[in-house]
């Protein structure tokens, strides 16, 4: 039985939420951080929409400090090295959809803090989830397997997150809706955030598969709205940024080896000029042989889904592979347990076989 503590439960940390109660009978939860006030004192499993199970959400940090627990669950909007070397130094590990990929390529005096606090508690922390994640930690590596040599390897993401619901991180953090100037690598710290997190990921593939990158590179291309767009609550005028197209691209004496490129919209006007590869991931790698594989995760193949659901799917691929590598990051030794060092992660229950 691993205890947990879930911090932060939006959309991401909800399917987490969900999945313990239904269908984790190993993970027991024992805290939950919140940030809004509506929702402290809260039973957790009311929150997520089920019974209540007796444990209460808080927006007091020293409280969940103070629970003891295996493992945290970090899935704020707004990730702070300072709340995980807090919980790394109580003893407890942490799992966490929003950084700390490729300690290898981090800020160094981040670095040394997160690897004093690991030592300091006997605790380990783990960043995964789906892009950075999976799709360009796991599923490269695994190709990786079936290649004698690799010349490029490129992962494209298409995805129009007008149907995303976590607002605040399309408006907010990822700038849609702002003047398309206003867009760069280093414009707004969460910004400059996001983009040293994918950045990181080029480093992860370099560095794992043997690249020998001299650097990562970042650019991203805003475009205007045509028109004016209704997302939720928020409007996007038109004029305003309603694309996003970043490339974070590993180089060698000047070649492009390792790319990570993303296409975004709001509003899906997608614009002519921009390549068009199917929507959801894309990941090619040229060399011997050549492979190309093109990941999405929807609610259903068969029976029919609204697209709200569709969308969520992507949430929940997020959310699963943090969640089941939960075992193995408690096995861990002390310090980062990253994707390269762990076991292939999965739920050896998945189809929910009866004890
Ligand atoms: N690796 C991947 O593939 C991947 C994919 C998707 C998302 N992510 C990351 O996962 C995390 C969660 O994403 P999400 O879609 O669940 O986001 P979300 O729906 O916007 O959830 C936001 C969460 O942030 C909390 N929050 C509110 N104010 C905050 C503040 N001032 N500082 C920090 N957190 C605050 C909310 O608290 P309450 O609990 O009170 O509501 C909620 O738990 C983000 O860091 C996101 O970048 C990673």
């Amino acid at each position: 039985m691993y205890r947990v503590i879930q911090w932060g439960t939006g959309a991401v940390g909800t399917e987490m939420l969900t999945a313990i109660l239904d269908h984790r009978p190993e993970l027991r939860l024992v805290g939950a951080r919140v940030y809004a006030d509506d929702k402290d004192g809260a039973d957790i499993g009311t929150l997520a929409g089920r019974d209540p199970i007796g444990v209460c959400a808080t927006t007091d940090v020293d409280a969940i400090l103070g629970v003891d627990a295996d493992c945290v669950l970090y899935t704020p909007r707004t990730a702070r090295v300072d709340d995980v070397c807090a919980l790394l130094a109580s003893g407890k590990n942490v799992a966490t959809t929003a950084f700390m990929f490729h300690p290898r390529r981090m800020n160094p005096a981040d670095r040394d803090r997160v690897l004093a606090a690991c030592e300091a508690g006997a605790s380990s922390v783990h960043g995964s989830g789906i892009n950075p994640g999976n799709l360009s930690g796991v599923l490269p590596l695994a190709l990786a397997g079936m290649s004698r040599t690799i010349e490029t390897l490129t992962l494209q993401e298409r995805a129009d997150w007008s149907v995303y619901e976590s607002t605040g991180i399309t408006f907010d953090n990822m700038a849609f809706g702002q003047p398309v100037e206003s867009i760069s690598p280093t414009a707004t710290e969460f910004l400059a955030f996001n983009s040293s997190i994918f950045t990181e990921q080029v480093w992860f593939i370099g560095d794992t598969l043997g690249a020998d990158l001299d650097e990562v590179t970042a650019t991203v291309e805003a475009v205007a709205a045509q028109r004016d767009h209704q997302i939720f609550d928020h409007l996007l005028p038109a004029g305003t940024t309603a694309g996003q197209r970043w490339k974070w691209t590993g180089l060698r004496d000047g070649q492009a080896l390792v790319e990570i490129e993303t296409l975004w919209t709001v509003g899906n006007e997608y614009p002519t000029h921009w390549p068009a590869p199917r929507h959801g991931w894309t990941l090619t790698i040229e060399g011997e042989p050549s492979m190309q594989t093109h990941f999405v995760a929807l609610a259903s193949f068969s029976r029919p889904a609204s697209m709200a659901e569709h969308v969520r799917s992507a949430n929940v691929a997020t959310a699963m592979q943090v969640l089941n590598a939960v075992p193995a990051v408690c096995a861990a030794a002390p310090g980062f347990a990253t994707t390269a060092a762990l076991p292939l992660i999965y739920y050896g229950n998945v189809f929910g076989r009866q004890p």
